[in-house]
C-alpha cells in the first residue's frame, strides 16, 4: 500500500509541475468558454490563418470543425480551408519537420492535443507574454517559454511587447532603473511587467485577450472533441433522470397507498 502511496505521488509531480509556467511565471486563467460557439468560430479562424502557417492539427478534419462549430461549408472552404484542400481532409500543412528546424532551430509540433499537454491556462498566458529581444534569431522571446523559437506571430494584433524598464547608470556604482518608454524611475515589481509600445498593434490589450481566449478555447475543443457532444448529451439524460423520477415516485406513491 505505501509504495502504491508514493508510486502515486510521483505520478502526480509532473502535472503539479506543468501548473506553473515554464519559467515559474504565474499563469493566468484562460476562462474559456467551450459552450459559445462564437468564441470557437472566431479561435478557429485565428488558427487557420496565424497559425497553420507552421502548425497541423492533423488529428482533426475540416468537416468536422464545421460541423461541431456550426460553420456553414461554403463560408468554412471561403476563409479556413486552403486553396487545393478538400473538407474532408484532415488539417495537414506542407511544412517538411526537417527543414522547419533548420529555420526556427526547432520543428513546430502538431497542436491538435497541445491543450491537454499544456493545459488552457499555460496557452493563454504563452500567447500573451511573447516581448521583443534583439538577441534571439527572430527578435523575438518568451516569458513562460524562454528562448522559444517561435516568433510572436500574433504582434499585428497586439503589437510590440517590450520589457517595462531597463536599468540606466547613473552613478558609478548606482543604478535606478527607469522605464524604457518613458524614462521615469520605476521599482523592481513595475520592472518586471511587459508593455506594448504604443500604436505597434491593431487591437486593444482587451480584445486583444479575447483574441487570444477564443483561439485557446478552439485548442481546448480540438483537444477533445467529445466534450462538447458529452455536455449535450448530458443535459437530456438529466431530463429524462428528472422525468423518471417523477414517474417513479407515482407508482411508489401507488404501491405503498394501501399498506399503511
Ligand atoms: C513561423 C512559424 C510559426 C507560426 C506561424 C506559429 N508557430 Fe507556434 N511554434 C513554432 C515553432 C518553431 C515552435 C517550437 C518552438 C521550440 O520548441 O522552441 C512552436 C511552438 C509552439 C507551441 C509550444 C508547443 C509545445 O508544447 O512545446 C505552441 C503552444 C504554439 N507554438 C502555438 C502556436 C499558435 C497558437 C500559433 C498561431 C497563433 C502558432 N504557434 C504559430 C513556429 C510557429
Amino acid at each position: 500500500m505505501k509504495k502504491q502511496l508514493i508510486a502515486l505521488l510521483f505520478a502526480l509531480v509532473p502535472v503539479t509541475a506543468m501548473a506553473a509556467g515554464g519559467a515559474g511565471v504565474p499563469l493566468d486563467e484562460a476562462n474559456i468558454d467551450l459552450t459559445d460557439k462564437a468564441s470557437l468560430q472566431d479561435g478557429a479562424r485565428t488558427f487557420t490563418n496565424y497559425c497553420m502557417g507552421c502548425h497541423s492539427a492533423q488529428y482533426q478534419r475540416y468537416e468536422r470543425v464545421a460541423t461541431d462549430l456550426g460553420i456553414p461549408e461554403d463560408l468554412m472552404m471561403d476563409n479556413l480551408v486552403f486553396p487545393d484542400t478538400l473538407i474532408g481532409d484532415h488539417m495537414k500543412i506542407g511544412m517538411r519537420p526537417t527543414e522547419s528546424k533548420g529555420w526556427f532551430g526547432a520543428a513546430p509540433p502538431d497542436l491538435t492535443m497541445v491543450a491537454r499537454v499544456r493545459g488552457t491556462d499555460w496557452l493563454y498566458t504563452y500567447m500573451r507574454s511573447f516581448y521583443e529581444d534583439p538577441s534571439r534569431p527572430l527578435g523575438w522571446n518568451n516569458r513562460v517559454f524562454p528562448n522559444v523559437g517561435m516568433p510572436h506571430v500574433l504582434a499585428e494584433l497586439q503589437g510590440k511587447p517590450v520589457v517595462g524598464c531597463k536599468a540606466m547608470p547613473v552613478r558609478e556604482g548606482n543604478t535606478i532603473k527607469r522605464d524604457s518608454l518613458t524614462g521615469d524611475p520605476v521599482t523592481d515589481e513595475q520592472c518586471d511587467v511587459l508593455v506594448v509600445e504604443e500604436g505597434t498593434g491593431t487591437q486593444t490589450e482587451e480584445e486583444y485577450d479575447t483574441t487570444v481566449r477564443n483561439l485557446v478555447a478552439f485548442l481546448a475543443y480540438s483537444a477533445d472533441p467529445i466534450k462538447l457532444e458529452r455536455h449535450r448529451i448530458g443535459v437530456y439524460v438529466l431530463l429524462y433522470l428528472a422525468v423518471l423520477f417523477v414517474f417513479a415516485y407515482l407508482v411508489k406513491r401507488e404501491y405503498w397507498k394501501d399498506v399503511h
